[in-house]
Parts: C-alpha cells; structure tokens; sequence
C-alpha cells in the first residue's frame, strides 16, 4: 500500500495513521494539524474519512450531546460511553479523550486510575487534561504509566467558577508571565500537545514559538500549530449565538429540519411509504393467500359477509 501525503489526502481515501509522533512532526515541518471534536460513532467516521488527524472526544459533550448547562456536570462513565462509540468509527485519526471533572484533580492515583479506564475501557490513544504548572504532577503520573496527555490551557471551561465565567485569558503581562509558565512546565513533563483556548493571538503565537509540543488553538488565532472546532459549532447544531473564533461551514440545522419537515408532509398526505418502498409476498404465497381469503369470505355466515 503506497503511503497518501497527508496533505494531499481526499475524502475517504485511505492514509496512514496519526500518532502523538505524527502530531510533533508535523509541528516541524509546518503542515498544520486539524482537529474536531467527536462524540458519536456517525460523526467518527465522518471526522476520520474526512482526513481530519485528531478526534477529540471532548468534555463539551456534556452540553452538545446531553444538554447540560457546562461540562462540569460529565462523568468519567458518560465520557466513556461516548469514547467507545467514537473508537468503533475512528481508524486513522488520532483518539484524544477528555478527563472530565474531577477525575484528576483529588489525587494522582484516581487520575492514573481513570486514565487508564479511557485506554482499556474506551480505546483512547491520549488523555486531556486541563491546567497548567498546578497539574504537572498528575500529568508526569499519568505518562509514567504510559498514557500520552494532551495539555489544555487559557480559558479553561472546568475553571469556569474560578474564573468567573467563559473569558479570553492572558490578557496582562502578569497572565501571560503565567500562561508562559504553564505551557513550558506542561512541555517540558512530556505532554503530546497543549490546546490553547480563548487567549490573545499574540500570546498564543508566542507560546508555540517557545516550545517543542505542538499547540492546538480553538479561539487563539491562526498561529497555533493547529486548529480545534467543536464539531456542532462547525455545522450549526448549537442553538445559540456562537462564539466569536467560530466560522460556520454548514447548516446541519436547517438541513435536517428540512429533511424532517419534508418526510413529515409526506407521512400526512401517505405519500411515504410508495409501492417501491413496501415490501411484497412472493407471487406462490401471494396466490395462497387470495385463495384462503376467498374460501373464507365464502364460508362465512351472510351477516358477517360485508
Ligand atoms: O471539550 C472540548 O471540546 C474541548 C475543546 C474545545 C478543546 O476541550
């Protein structure tokens, strides 16, 4: 089998597999890295035969998936729920799994624990892990035990209540001093690659200039090593006004209401199902049949004939 240059590759063409190594790699040679979030075995395999190089399972399920109102709520089963399914459909990319909350911040050993139940359980090739200098003990641990961890800092969707809400990071020197810090901490324990979300374009191009692993942005301007959307972000399934780094590039929604409406008309006025959509008897059990019905109409008493 011939090798597809990842750059050329066209839908639904075979190419080779995308590991952490791929992801440094292509760092090196400039070939930005694509990533989209993933949740389900339809949208898997779409993501993957779309050539896509990261399938990243992310804790933003708990509101695109199961409507919850942040992804604090997600638990390590319902994650595990969604990865499994999204292994089933990925082949080439590379599986990145979420830690949702509270699965590694009380200790190193649960952290360790419930890493390894997205390797063996769900098939995940990484962990990601949000936080910076704070979480660089958890993150060596988990490594130590042989599971690549995604880093992810700036604006950090599980620090929310810290935070004080979803707001753009590393916006003051002191921030940046501190956003600097995390991502150089976070290379150097050995992370396979930091998401940078909702910090200045400015800062983000700095970071990924610093250091070796490669950086991911969602809402951290072009400079990044790659690029991250939330899948229903990218095809509008998100109900809501999006944020300002997302670019729309279909409308799912309307598409899909408008398939609804259309199979909805066509229910009421019994235009689906047709003939060619039913099934038929065979033509032998079919004659049976009319003979069995006659006989029977035949031997019934005339009141009950109609
Ligand atoms: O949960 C998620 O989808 C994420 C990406 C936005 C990076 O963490």
């Amino acid at each position: 089998m011939s090798l597809t240059p990842i750059g050329e590759f066209r839908f639904g063409e075979s190419r080779r597999k995308i590991t952490t190594a791929t992801l440094r790699e292509k760092k090196f040679q400039r070939d930005p890295i694509t990533c989209l979030t993933a949740y389900d075995y339809a949208t898997a395999r779409l993501v993957d035969e779309a050539g896509i190089d990261v399938a990243l399972v992310g804790d933003s399920l708990a509101m695109t998936m199961l409507g919850y109102e942040n992804t604090l709520s997600v638990t390590v089963d319902e994650m595990l729920h969604h990865v499994k399914a999204v292994r089933r459909g990925v082949k080439d990319a590379l599986l990145i799994a979420d830690m949702p909350y509270g699965s590694y911040q009380v200790d190193s050993s649960e952290a360790v624990h419930n890493a390894a139940r997205f390797v063996k359980e769900g098939g995940a090739e990484a962990v990601k892990m949000e936080g910076g200098e704070k979480r660089v003990d958890v993150i060596r641990r988990v490594i130590d035990a042989e599971i690549p961890v995604a880093g992810h800092i700036g604006l950090t969707p599980q620090s929310i209540n810290i935070m004080g809400g979803y707001k753009v990071q590393g916006k003051t020197l002191s921030a940046i001093e501190q956003l600097m810090r995390d991502a150089v901490a976070l290379d150097r324990a050995g992370v396979c690659c930091i998401y940078l979300e909702g910090i200045p374009r400015e800062v983000a191009a700095m970071i990924t200039a610093e250091i070796g692993a490669p950086t991911i942005g969602i809402g951290a301007g072009p400079d990044c090593d790659g690029q991250v959307l939330v899948f229903h972000d990218l095809v509008n399934l998100t109900f809501g006004h999006p944020a300002k780094f997302v670019r729309r590039y279909g409308d799912a929604a309307a598409l899909i209401t408008q398939a609804m409406l259309a199979y909805k008309a066509d229910v009421v006025s019994h235009q689906f199902p047709n003939d060619a959509e039913s099934y038929h008897l065979p033509k032998e059990t079919q004659v049976a049949l009319e003979t069995v019905v006659h006989r029977t109409v035949l031997h019934r008493k005339p009141a009950l004939r109609r």
